[in-house]
């Protein structure tokens, strides 16, 4: 998985995936979709986790992958902390819209990612909720990966490998489509 803070060149669109950071089934699926992201060698991937990510970090990305957990029909803590903090540094103030805000990433391309136990609606919702007043443009259907064989709600699970593979397909699609402009 890359994680640089270089400065990609500029001819590169920049694909960044953002997650909790912590080793488990979501971290299995970020690496899954970063492998098929990075056989596209014609953009800038960047794995980051939300307790560090910047608002640069952000406003430099052409599409944005959001992976989470489900933790209680939410995202996982330190996604919502994240959210929190960088919500309204990615705004600016607009006198078009009478004294209001608006997003300084309306229009860029996003996707969401959720490893849960048996549901993970409430984590893909609570998040898209939050990327909507961003107005950025949802690119691919959710990906919700609910574990096999476990407990509902636990992580005994397994991730099966097909949910990995289609965690390699999405990276590879969102790469080829915004290194040739179609996202
Ligand atoms: C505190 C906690 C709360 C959870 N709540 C839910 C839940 O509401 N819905 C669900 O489907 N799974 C729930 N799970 C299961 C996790 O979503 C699942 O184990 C997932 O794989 C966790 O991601 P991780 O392996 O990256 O930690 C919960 C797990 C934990 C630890």
């Amino acid at each position: 998985m890359m994680n640089t803070l270089a400065s990609p060149p500029t001819t590169l669109r920049r694909l960044t995936v953002i997650h909790p950071g912590t080793f488990g089934g979501t971290q299995r699926l970020v690496s899954s979709f970063c492998e098929g992201a990075a056989t596209c060698s014609e953009i800038h991937l960047v794995s980051r986790s939300a307790s560090v990510c910047t608002e640069h970090e952000l406003l430099d990305s052409d599409a944005i992958v959001f992976a989470t957990p489900e933790h209680f029909g939410y995202m996982a803590g330190s996604m919502k902390a994240m959210f929190d903090r960088l919500f309204y540094r990615c705004m600016q103030d607009s006198t078009a819209l009478d004294g209001g805000t608006e997003s300084l990433l309306a229009g860029r391309a996003y996707a969401v990612i959720v490893c849960a136990g048996n549901d993970g609606t409430g984590a893909a919702e609570s998040m898209t909720r939050i990327i909507t007043g961003w107005r950025m443009r949802k690119v691919a259907d959710d990906l919700i990966v609910r574990r096999v064989g476990g407990q509902a709600g636990s992580a005994r699970g397994k991730i099966a490998d097909g949910d990995i593979a289609r965690c390699k397909e999405l990276g590879q699609s969102i790469a080829e489509g915004i290194s040739m402009g179609a996202l």
